[in-house]
């Protein structure tokens, strides 16, 4: 039942960019748009998931962590495609260019592989043999923060707000990793 819930808030904001981009058609730069809808949805949602992992202890809801990075991911492939399929129109050249050339894009891409080997890996029987490499998410979201910050080309409030809490998270699993290491 509560996994019904945890699907519609995660299709939420796909539903909202299709209504705005479809119904209203009220959006001024269509490919921005779902960008950022796409982009920002894919960092929340990964974050939740990580969120999952530090307060097992506390709250377990470690069974629903496995669809939540899923979930994410499916919002950053989402955004990877906006790149191949709206910007470049499937231009290969055009893809390898941009990469090679603006750093925003490749930090994106190394966080994007990262995010799909873990979603390729985390199948019960490939997870038990590489969930020590799943800790490469924090290192996909450290490459996620710095690739929104390069893409805004300025650092605004909610960006401010939002490196706030990646210190706090980053904080909290310092403080888990060296209570696991004295207990
Ligand atoms: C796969 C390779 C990636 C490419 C080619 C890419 C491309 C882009 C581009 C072109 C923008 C700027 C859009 C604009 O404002 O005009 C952008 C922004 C952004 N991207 Fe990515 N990105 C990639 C990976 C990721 C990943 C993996 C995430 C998160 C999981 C992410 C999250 C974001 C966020 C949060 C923004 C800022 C959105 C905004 O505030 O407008 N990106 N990306």
């Amino acid at each position: 039942m509560k996994r019904i819930f945890l699907y519609l808030f995660a299709f939420t904001p796909l539903a909202y960019l299709l209504s705005r981009l479809f119904i209203l058609n009220n959006v001024a730069d269509p490919i921005k748009y779902i960008y950022t809808i796409t982009g920002v949805s894919a960092t929340v949602i990964l974050f939740l998931s990580i969120i999952i992992s530090l307060i097992k202890n506390k709250i377990n809801l470690l069974k629903y962590r496995k669809e939540v990075g899923l979930l994410g991911f499916f919002y950053a492939l989402l955004h990877l495609l906006t790149f191949i399929v709206l910007d470049a129109q499937f231009d290969l050249e055009f893809v390898i260019k941009e990469t090679l050339d603006k750093p925003f894009i490749y930090l994106g891409m190394i966080a994007f592989f990262i995010l799909l080997f873990m979603g390729l890996t985390s199948t019960k029987k490939l997870f038990k043999k590489y969930n020590k490499y799943h800790k490469l998410v924090y290192v996909s979201l450290i490459l996620i923060t710095i690739h929104w910050i390069m893409a805004q080309k300025s650092i605004n409030i909610s960006q401010f707000i939002y490196i706030f809490i990646i210190i706090v998270i980053g904080y909290f699993k310092l403080l888990q990793m060296i209570i696991k290491k004295a207990s």
